[in-house]
């Protein structure tokens, strides 16, 4: 009997706190394993908005990853050292 093999895991800074991910999670998965809802506001209204469709069509997950503004999270996969930072609280 074989044994699949462990996922090799990532450290990630979400929000200026490190947090574990699995390599070749998405970066939605990595916000939602480490608790972190909404991940923006709403522009108009202010209210809390995060991932709905999880394949890159809603724009409902965007967050910043390593400086780069309105990327999707659920079509990202997370990487070692990557910065991740939500706009949920701003
Ligand atoms: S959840 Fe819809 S674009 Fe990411």
């Amino acid at each position: 009997m074989s044994t699949r093999p462990l996922p090799e895991h990532v450290t990630v800074t979400i929000d200026g706190t490190p947090s574990r991910a699995w390599a070749g999670q998405s970066v939605t998965a990595a916000l939602v394993t480490a608790g972190v809802w909404p991940v923006r506001r709403n522009q108009v209204n202010g209210e809390p908005r995060g991932p709905f469709c999880g394949m890159g069509v809603c724009l409902e997950c965007e967050v910043t990853i390593n400086g780069l503004e309105g990327a999707r999270s659920c079509t990202a996969h997370v990487a070692d050292g990557m910065d991740i930072r939500t706009a949920a609280h701003g």
